[in-house]
């Protein structure tokens, strides 16, 4: 632990928002394991519920149905060597959470009132005990507006393709302009969708990754930390 981890018991919440390949994930579970907490990937939330859907061969857009699949969901999350696993019904499902298909299902999803508002309950509970770093689109404008520090992680459209690209390379599926076109398209789906739509607020730090290494990102942000005083004075809450 470092001198960045401040008081144990203090409800610590900081959130990452971001469009996809800005470096989301690899910084929140660098900047988590400096501070001794947790790390909560909210997209691979959303991708859960897709992969339930796809895996019933549900049809997305019929309500019921959704309904039904949501009630009896119950993701639950663990942490293994510092990675945070979704399991569903038992099984750990994460591995097969990130392909092409699961990723524009979740983006879509993730436009449905139904499937935010599951999932808002399911993210607030995740961090009511605090000391908690969460990635994902509206953790600073919905989820969490009161956090300790919130952060908005940019990078040009070509560094977030190309980091994307490697992700995927190692499962062999697309192109470097495949992923560039999947990656427009969710980006217009998630930027412009009228329920908690990606945004950058005034009130949050923003840090373009481009051309940073993750540990200059997590200095960037441990930095952007306000002191214990301050965070006493501000009744610094989760939610
Ligand atoms: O971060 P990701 O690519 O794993 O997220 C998958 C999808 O989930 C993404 O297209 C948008 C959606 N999402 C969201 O709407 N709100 C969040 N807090 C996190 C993800």
């Amino acid at each position: 632990m470092t001198s960045h981890a401040m008081d144990d018991t203090r409800p610590l919440v900081i959130t990452i928002d971001g469009p996809s390949g800005a470096g989301k994930t690899t910084v929140s579970r660098r900047l988590a394991d400096r501070l001794g907490c947790r790390y909560v990937d909210t997209g691979a939330l959303y991708r859960a519920v897709a992969w339930r859907v796809d895996a019933a061969g549900a049809d997305y857009r019929d309500a019921q149905a959704l309904k039904r699949l949501l009630a009896e969901l119950k993701p639950a999350v663990s942490w293994k060597e510092g990675c945070m696993r979704i399991h569903i019904g038992g099984r750990d499902v994460t591995d097969g959470l990130r392909s092409p298909k699961i990723s524009m299902l979740a983006s879509r999803l993730s436009a449905l009132p139904l499937v935010r508002a599951y999932l808002l309950d399911l993210q607030r509970a995740l961090g009511r005990r605090g000391r908690v770093v969460f990635e994902g689109r509206d953790m600073g404008t919905v989820v969490f507006p009161r956090a300790t520090l919130k952060i908005f992680l940019d990078a040009s459209p070509d560094a977030r393709a190309r980091r994307r690209y490697r992700e995927l390379a190692a499962a062999g599926n697309q192109s470097l302009e495949e992923v560039r076109r999947d990656m427009q398209q969710r980006d217009r789906n998630d930027s412009t969708r009228d329920l908690a739509p990606l945004k950058k607020a005034p009130d949050m730090l923003y840090i373009d990754s481009t051309g940073l290494s993750v540990d200059e990102v997590v200095d960037r942000i441990l930095a952007g930390l306000p002191r214990r005083g301050d965070l006493a004075r501000r009744g610094n809450g989760p939610a």
